[in-house]
């Protein structure tokens, strides 16, 4: 056993380098740096935690050690970028499983290994919370992930009533948790089958939590459920009185929430609109109707604008990731420069569905970040450019957003590509994004539709340059 005062020295130095890596991964260039450093960071909380707890079963944790590695290691190199979110919620749930079993297993320390309640109430109650919010988090991921790999559909599965049966669980679920704490006083075997129950029920809402959710929704979803196990870690780390556990499992919970604040207010909804409303149901307002005709164009005559200019946008979205465009979009990029223009990206904070979506594509098919724009940086601007292309994105394009107040997407913040002096958009019908509205840029007169796949219109538009 390792003396306290380095124990609690090792964690801080584990938890500072958690804050020097988390805030290096706002910056692209120094993210994966920032990676390694919280990496390390835990590597040293982990022995630390396994030294100063003096482990009789070096074998299992070794087993563990190795067995998370191997699957950590192969799920990074084999998952497809487009796949990350899925990842994402899949691993999310197995933290809120481990927070789950780490209450579970203290509880079942104390009942069966003591046989007497040698716990405080306030104890009880903390393993309660770690309990409930694991069991949501865990079955709310892998209904996040079932959804997002189209395992199960992605549209919000909604019945009457539903909003009751949760706030049901709910209220049994605290009265579970108010009945159970007093139990210290009887002997804790007594007290399994209520924490059975718990644990059932705390499962059964995240089901029931995330089933009303669409698809679409799910990253922002998945950023609460991932507060959450920053929470329940956290609570797991206040039953084990692990110092470095309550820190890390802050540090989940806040960014967590933050995350999910940002993604909501680019996308100008409220988070009880996204979690109640089931938004993509198609029960959402369709906004002000227009009139107008969309004027298509072909590849060849795409290429003549172009070709003539001097300053060019891209806007990538959704789209461009569907039709896994992005390496075309590079080379197009590229060939536009050779031609003398000035190039840049213009990338709306909730394009595509997931948050840097389209920046990890576009790190993928090495487009330099100094060319990736912010939203608020190419607005003021845009009147300026002679020809935006917009690639596979509609709602973060959408000027309705700034001009009909009957829109359901009015006030979201949006690229105001349709000041620019020419846009091209490449998609392949007039259909609704996500939002599931339409979108007048189609009909400007300063628009014109390359209608198709964004993949091969991109290519047709490359093979134009190279002659
Ligand atoms: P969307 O509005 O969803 O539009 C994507 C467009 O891509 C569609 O209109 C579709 O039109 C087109 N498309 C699909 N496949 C294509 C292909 N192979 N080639 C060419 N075009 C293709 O996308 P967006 O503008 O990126 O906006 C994102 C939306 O998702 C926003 O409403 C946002 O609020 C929401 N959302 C985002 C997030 C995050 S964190 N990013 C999270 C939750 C929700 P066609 O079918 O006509 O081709």
């Amino acid at each position: 056993m390792i003396n306290e005062v380095i124990i609690n020295l090792l964690y801080i130095v584990a938890a500072i380098l958690f804050i020097v890596g988390l805030k290096m991964l706002g910056n692209a260039k120094k993210a994966r740096k920032g990676n390694l450093i919280s990496a390390i960071g835990m590597l040293i909380a982990i022995v630390t935690a396994l030294i100063s707890n003096n482990v009789l079963q070096w074998q299992w944790v070794a087993v563990g050690l190795i067995a998370g590695s191997i699957v950590g290691a192969l799920a990074a190199r084999m998952v497809a970028m487009t796949a990350i979110p899925e990842m994402v919620a899949l691993f999310n749930g197995f933290g809120g499983a481990a927070s789950l079993l780490v209450g579970w297993s203290e509880y079942h320390r104390y009942a069966v290994a003591s046989d007497v309640m040698d716990i405080s109430v306030l104890s009880l109650l903390i393993i309660i919370v770690t309990i409930l919010i694991g069991g949501v988090t865990f079955t709310g991921s892998i209904i996040a992930w079932g959804k997002l790999a189209g395992k199960i559909p992605s549209k919000p599965i909604q019945y009457s009533g539903q909003k009751i049966v949760n706030a049901l669980i709910v209220i049994l679920l605290i009265g579970g948790a108010v009945v159970f704490a007093p139990l210290r006083d009887l002997m804790l075997l007594d007290s399994y089958p209520l924490l059975i129950i718990i644990i059932v029920l705390s499962c059964i809402l995240g089901i029931t939590f995330v089933i009303p959710i669409g698809g679409g929704d799910m990253p922002v979803v998945m950023s609460l459920l991932n507060s959450f196990s920053g929470m329940a870690a956290c609570a797991a780390g206040f039953v084990i009185s692990n110092n470095v556990l309550i820190v890390a499992g802050a540090l989940v919970g806040s960014s967590g929430i933050i995350l999910t604040t940002i993604m909501c207010k680019a996308m100008n909804r409220k988070l009880t609109n996204v979690l109640f409303s089931g938004f993509g149901s198609g029960k959402a307002k369709a906004g002000a109707g227009f009139q107008g005709e969309a004027n298509p164009i072909s590849v060849e005559d795409t290429y003549i604008i172009l070709e003539a200019a001097n300053s060019v946008l891209i806007v990538p979205g959704y789209g461009m990731a569907v039709a896994q465009a992005q390496h075309a979009v590079c080379e197009l990029a590229e060939q536009l420069e050779e031609n003398g223009a000035e190039v840049n990206f213009a990338i709306h904070p909730v394009a595509g569905r997931m948050p840097g979506h389209m920046n990890v594509l576009l790190a993928e098919a090495n487009v330099p970040y100094e060319k990736l724009k912010e939203m608020d940086d190419v607005n003021p601007t845009i009147e300026m450019v002679d020809v935006v292309i917009v690639i596979g994105a509609n709602d973060v394009v959408n000027p309705a957003a700034r001009t009909d107040e009957s829109s359901p997407i009015y006030g979201m913040p949006v690229i105001n590509v349709d000041k620019a002096r020419t846009v091209i958009v490449m998609k392949r019908s007039l259909n609704p994004g996500f939002a599931g509205i339409e979108n007048p840029l189609f009909f400007n007169d300063n628009t014109r539709m390359l209608f198709g796949d964004a993949k091969k219109s991109t290519q047709g538009l490359v093979a134009e340059f190279k002659g």
